[in-house]
């Protein structure tokens, strides 16, 4: 029994690196959510795959000398019960998945065409992200500003991006935020967060465009209230 004994010392170690592999506090609405089903999955996963594997490694060990191998009987009840036990996994897997899917700040496409013709996201600051080969410009409606490679938001707001491109399929994406969103020739397209951690963040273009996809990156500086409102100030005035 010293093999049983090891495999399950070692899922105890594969376990505790994945717990201490699980994010650090999330920077955003949307990351939480990212996070949170992510973490949901994993621990229905886990014990899944150990109970599986473990299973597997006990038969094969203890029936390693077995010469005289019997057919499997039939067992409908075990059946039913293997296949119902699948069953409610999964439905609970698409379940979580869709209500992750279905979050406003996720998915905001299906949260504007629910209201009718009214803006969903009236209250949220409006930034209009424009791509190109190769590049990105982000305009302030409100504020008549417009930044290049440099996106700045503020904390603990609604923040809607009206995306578009002025040449090919480009894609938003802000891992740390949790906002990833491909962009059409000729569309307008949402996407949506709420930053909670002031920082600096990343920002990639995550749709082959060309020779410089690769380059075609920004940096995305979150701030608290009063540091954005300074900061917008300060572009006013250098645009006037
Ligand atoms: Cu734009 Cu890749």
């Amino acid at each position: 029994m010293r093999l049983r004994r090891r495999v399950i010392r070692a899922s105890f170690v594969v376990v505790g690196l994945s717990l201490l592999a699980a994010p650090a506090t999330a920077q955003s609405v949307n990351r939480a959510a990212i996070d949170e089903l992510n973490a949901q999955l994993l621990y229905v996963a886990l014990p899944l795959t150990l109970f599986v594997e473990l299973t597997l490694v006990y038969v094969i060990y203890r029936f390693r000398n077995n010469d005289d191998p019997k057919p499997t009987v039939d067992d409908p009840a075990l059946e039913v019960t293997w296949t119902a036990a699948t069953g409610a996994i999964l439905v609970f897997v698409g379940v979580s998945a869709f209500v992750v899917m279905a979050n406003p700040y996720i998915t905001p496409a299906a949260a504007e065409a629910s209201t009718d013709g009214g803006d969903a996201f009236a209250e949220d600051t409006e930034i209009d992200v424009l791509a190109y080969q190769w590049g990105w410009e982000f305009s302030y409606a409100d504020a008549n500003v417009t930044t290049e490679e440099r996106l700045v938001l503020p904390a603990d707001q609604n923040v809607t991006f009206r995306l578009q491109t002025t040449d090919v399929i480009h894609a938003i994406y802000i891992p740390q935020l949790g906002v990833k969103q491909d962009i059409f020739p000729g569309r307008t397209m949402t996407a949506r967060t709420h930053a909670t951690e002031p920082g600096e963040y990343r920002l990639y273009c995550a749709e082959m465009c060309g020779a410089g996809h690769s380059k075609m990156d920004a940096t995305v500086v979150v701030k608290n209230q009063s540091a954005y409102d300074a900061w917008m100030e300060n572009q006013t005035t250098a645009a006037g």
